[in-house]
C-alpha cells in the first residue's frame, strides 16, 4: 500500500496563529486528505516549535517557566487547527521529552560520523529570528531583514556542523533527485545557495538553558535548527522503533514557506546524510501571503488571525479560498474582496446552488426521490476530465489547480440544467435523465472537493440521500461514472454558502 507521510513547519509558539500559519497547514491538511481518498496510508504531522531564546525570555517576564508558557502558547495553534478542520495524527512539540531522545540520537550518529566539531562563533544575531545573519544580508547593514530591527554581536564556544564538506553530496542530491523541491523556481533558489558555497553553522549554544542538551557536552543546548527539522524524524519513531521509523521516511513531504527554504532544502538534507540518513522525498515551498504588500508581522501590526475570516466565511469558504486562489509558488497578496468574490463564485452561485437546484426540481418533479444518471450522459467524460486533471493536481501539490478541474464539473453540470431547463418539463423520463446526471455529478464533486471543504461535502452528501460520508470514499472507483444508485431520497436545506453581501 502507497504511504504518504506529510508535514508542516513547526510554529514557534510565540506568535499566534495567522492565516500565513493556516495557508501551509490548510494545504497540508488537503493534500493528506486527498491521499485518504486515494486509499494511501497517510501520517499528517503538524506541531509546534518550543525552545529557544524567544519563548525563554518571553516566559521569564511573565514570571513562567519556559515549559508553562509554552503550554499555553501551544494551545493557541492546537485551537486554531480544530476550528479549521485540520485532520493531523500527531501534533508534535519540541519540548515532549520524545523529541529530545530523537534530537539526541540525531546529534550522536552525526558527532560519531565525525561531522561535529568545536569552534568559535561571532556573528550579528537577530533574536526575533533566532537566526545569525552575515552583514550583507542585513537592511543598511546592522537591521535583520524580517524584522528591521537591530541584530546583536554575539560570541561564543559551540559545536559546529561541518556543513561546508556538504557541496558535493547536496550537489549529486540534487541532481539524482529532480523533484526534490517544488516548484523549480526554488529548486533553483536553493541549487543557488549550495553553489554559492556552504559555510559551518553553529548547532549549539551555551548562553540558553531552554532546549535540548548536546549529549556528549551537557553544558550546551542543541540551537534552533538542529531541533526544530528533527521533529519530522521524531514523529515517526526516529530512534524508539526502527521498523515504524523505516516504513514512513524516507517518503515524506515536507511543505513550507520560502523563509526556511535554506533550512529545508540546504542544511536538512545535509544533516541527514551526514547522519547516514535519506533527505526527505521533497520539499514543496510556497510564497508568502502578504497583507497590504506586506508579510504578516507583530510589528506591523497587519497579522490576521483565522477566527475573524471563518466568522464570516465559514470553515469551508476559508479553506476554499486559500487552497483556490493562492496557488502554491509565488507571493500572494490577501484580498478580503477576491475571498468574497470567490465564495460567491464558486460557493454560493455554483456548488451551493446547484445542489439546491437539483434537490428542489427533484422534490417538484419527482417526489423528492433522486434518479439514475445515464450510462451515456454529456456529463460522463466531462467528469473524468475532471478527475484526471485534479489527480494529477494534487500529485503535483497543486491544489488550485485540482479544484479548478473538480469546478469545470460543477459549472458543465448547471450549464446543462440551464440549456435543458428540467424545472419547466413535465415530470417523466426526460426530467429524470438531466437530474439523475446531476445528482451524479454532484456526488462526484463531493469527493473530489472534500479535501478542501470537508463539511460541505459532507452536506452534499447526505442531502442527496447516500449512505456514509464522501471521506470514507475510495478514489479512483468513487469518481466513476455511475455511482449514484437512484432511488434515494433527496432533502433540501439551508443554502450550503448563503450569499455574501461584502461588509464595507
Ligand atoms: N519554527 C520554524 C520552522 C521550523 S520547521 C522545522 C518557523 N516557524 S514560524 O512560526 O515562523 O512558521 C514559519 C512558517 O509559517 C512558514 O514557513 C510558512 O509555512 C508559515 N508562514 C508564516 N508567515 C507566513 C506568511 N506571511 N505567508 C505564508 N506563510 C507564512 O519558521
Amino acid at each position: 500500500m502507497a504511504r504518504f507521510y506529510v508535514t508542516t513547519p513547526i510554529y514557534y509558539v510565540n506568535d499566534a496563529p495567522h492565516i500565513g500559519h493556516a495557508y501551509t497547514t490548510v494545504i497540508a491538511d488537503a493534500m493528506a486528505r486527498w491521499h485518504r481518498l486515494l486509499g494511501d496510508e497517510t501520517f499528517f504531522l503538524t506541531g509546534t516549535d518550543e525552545h529557544g531564546l524567544k519563548v525563554q525570555r518571553a516566559a521569564e517576564a511573565r514570571g513562567m517557566t519556559p515549559k508553562e508558557w509554552a503550554d499555553v502558547t501551544a494551545e493557541r495553534f492546537r485551537d486554531a487547527w480544530a476550528q479549521l478542520a485540520i485532520s493531523n495524527d500527531d501534533f508534535i512539540r519540541t519540548s515532549e521529552p520524545r523529541h529530545h531522545r530523537a534530537v539526541q540520537e540525531l546529534l550522536q550518529r552525526v558527532y560519531d560520523n565525525g561531522h561535529i566539531e568545536l569552534g568559535t562563533y561571532e556573528g550579528l544575531y537577530c533574536v526575533a529570528c533566532e537566526a545569525y545573519y552575515t552583514p550583507d544580508e542585513l537592511i543598511d547593514g546592522e537591521l535583520c531583514p524580517i524584522h528591521e530591527r537591530p541584530v546583536e554581536r554575539v560570541k561564543e564556544d559551540n559545536w559546529f556542523f561541518k556543513l561546508s564538506r556538504f557541496q558535493e553530496p547536496l550537489l549529486d542530491w540534487y541532481a539524482e533527485h529532480p523533484g526534490f523541491v517544488r516548484p523549480e523556481t526554488k529548486r533553483n533558489e536553493a541549487l543557488g545557495f549550495i553553489r554559492g558555497g556552504l559555510e559551518d553553522f553553529s548547532i549549539s549554544r551555551s548562553s540558553i538553558t531552554w532546549g535540548v542538551p548536546i549529549p556528549w557536552d551537557p553544558s550546551q543546548v542543541t540551537y534552533v535548527w538542529f531541533d526544530a527539522l528533527v521533529n519530522y524524524l521524531t514523529a515517526i519513531g526516529f530512534g524508539e522503533d526502527d521498523e515504524r521509523f523505516a516504513s514512513w521516511w524516507p517518503a515524506s513531504h515536507h511543505i513550507i514557506g520560502k523563509d526556511i527554504l535554506r533550512f529545508h532544502c540546504v542544511y536538512w538534507p545535509a544533516m541527514l546524510l551526514a547522519a547516514g540518513l535519506e533527505p526527505p522525498q521533497d520539499v514543496t515551498v510556497h510564497g508568502f501571503l502578504l497583507v497590504g504588500g506586506e508579510k504578516m508581522s507583530k510589528t506591523r501590526l497587519n497579522q490576521i488571525a483565522p477566527a475573524d475570516l471563518v466568522e464570516e466565511f465559514g470553515v469551508d469558504g476559508f479553506r476554499y479560498h486559500f487552497l483556490r486562489d493562492v496557488p502554491v509558488g509565488p507571493d500572494g497578496d490577501f484580498s478580503y474582496e477576491r475571498m468574497v468574490d470567490r465564495y460567491n463564485g464558486d460557493l454560493a452561485n455554483n456548488f451551493g446552488n446547484l445542489l439546491s437546484r437539483v434537490a428542489t426540481v427533484v422534490g417538484k418533479k419527482c417526489g423528492g426521490t433522486g434518479p439514475a444518471p445515464r450510462a451515456d450522459s454529456p456529463l460522463a467524460p466531462v467528469a473524468a476530465e475532471a478527475y484526471e486533471a485534479a489527480a494529477r493536481a494534487w500529485d503535483e501539490f497543486a491544489p488550485s489547480q485540482a479544484l479548478e478541474a473538480t469546478w469545470r464539473l460543477v459549472r458543465e453540470t448547471n450549464a446543462l440544467l440551464e440549456a435543458t431547463e428540467p424545472w419547466k418539463m413535465d415530470p417523466g423520463p426526460e426530467v429524470e435523465a438531466v437530474l439523475g446526471d446531476a445528482l451524479e455529478a454532484l456526488r462526484i464533486v463531493s469527493v473530489l472537493a472534500s479535501p478542501a471543504i470537508p463539511a460541505a461535502s459532507e452536506e452534499a452528501w447526505r442531502r442527496i440521500g447516500l449512505p456514509g460520508s464522501p471521506s470514507d470514499q475510495r478514489l479512483p472507483a468513487a469518481a466513476a461514472w455511475g455511482g449514484y444508485p437512484g432511488g434515494l431520497p433527496v432533502t433540501k436545506g439551508a443554502p450550503l454558502f448563503p450569499r455574501l453581501t461584502p461588509s464595507a
